[in-house]
């Protein structure tokens, strides 16, 4: 009698990927057969110790008793780890001329509320005004009249509302606009800041084991969407901002990176209730059909 399906050091994996041979959906057991091979060569490659083994039991068991209705450590621990970008990206590969995405993140966790084109989203009154405006096209640069903007940031202290209820006004700084028959869109923000991922958890423990820090540089996020177009979920980051190079969760795209110059002016200024100068972001939006 043979024994082929015997467990071996060597053929761990084998033996393993065999067990799932009877998997009626074949992506399912595409995707566990993979995954056993990779794993099993990774626990061989590092010959983890039975310590390590539990150490990383524990960090997992710890990972999921953090997460809550608000919050969810193990997206964050895909996201330091660049797995979210990784999917992100190979999902929506944007073709070369469509505005690149990038992670969605953790903090759109609530309806956005609609504004008409020109309000202004920062209710707590900190940070330096900002016009944040654009157009947003299809790919043979036709105006999308009518898209859907949907647009959150973290305030000057680096806070989303969501993360400092009682503190910030509800719905502070998140937006849901809609384009103009120009396909434009334009409201009053503040200019972004950088900001740390929430850090108290077991993804900061890692972070800190790591050496690694948990900040982001200063982004506006943005979801883009309209009929018979594909969504785009994006950021857009201020030039200049720190962390652009070291972003914690990797998001960072070159073609999302903008400049926030300075306008000197009092007309324009007044015509969208800035005070004279004013800070002007620009984020144009091309989607894919
Ligand atoms: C964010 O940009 O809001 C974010 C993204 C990933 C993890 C944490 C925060
Ligand atoms: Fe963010």
């Amino acid at each position: 009698m043979g024994t082929g399906l015997l467990f071996t050091e060597d053929g761990s994996a084998e033996v393993v990927a065999a067990s799932f041979a009877g998997t009626p959906d074949a992506r399912l057991k595409r995707v566990m057969t993979a995954l056993v091979e990779h794993l099993h060569a990774f626990v061989k490659e590092v010959e983890l110790t039975e310590a390590e083994w539990a150490v990383a039991i524990d960090f997992l068991t710890r990972t999921g008793q953090k997460c809550d209705a608000a919050r969810q450590e193990f997206i964050l621990l895909s996201d330091v780890l660049g797995v979210s970008m990784l999917v992100e990206t190979i999902n929506h590969r944007s073709g070369g001329t469509a505005t690149e995405s990038t992670v969605l993140g953790p903090f759109h966790v609530v309806e956005s509320p609609p504004r008409a084109l020109g309000d202004d989203v920062a209710l707590d009154g900190k940070g330096t005004p900002c016009l944040v405006e654009g157009r947003v096209t299809g790919p043979g640069g036709e105006p999308i009249a009518g898209a859907t903007v949907d647009i959150w940031q973290a305030n000057e202290d680096g806070f989303y509302d969501v993360q400092q209820p009682g503190v910030q006004p509800p719905l502070n700084l998140r937006g849901l606009f809609t384009t103009d028959a120009g396909g434009r869109y334009w409201f009053r923000s503040v200019v972004p800041r950088y900001y740390p991922i929430p850090d108290d958890g077991p993804v900061g423990e890692l972070l800190a084991a790591t050496a690694r820090h948990p900040y982001r540089p200063a982004h506006l996020h943005f979801i883009v969407s309209a009929p018979g177009y594909r969504p785009v979920t994006t950021h857009v980051f201020v030039a200049g901002s720190p962390y652009l190079e070291s972003d914690a969760v990797f998001g960072v795209k070159e073609s999302l990176i903008r400049e926030v110059p300075e306008v000197d002016d009092p007309a324009r200024a007044a015509s969208v209730g800035l005070p004279n100068p004013f800070r002007v972001l620009t984020f144009d939006v091309v989607l894919r059909t």
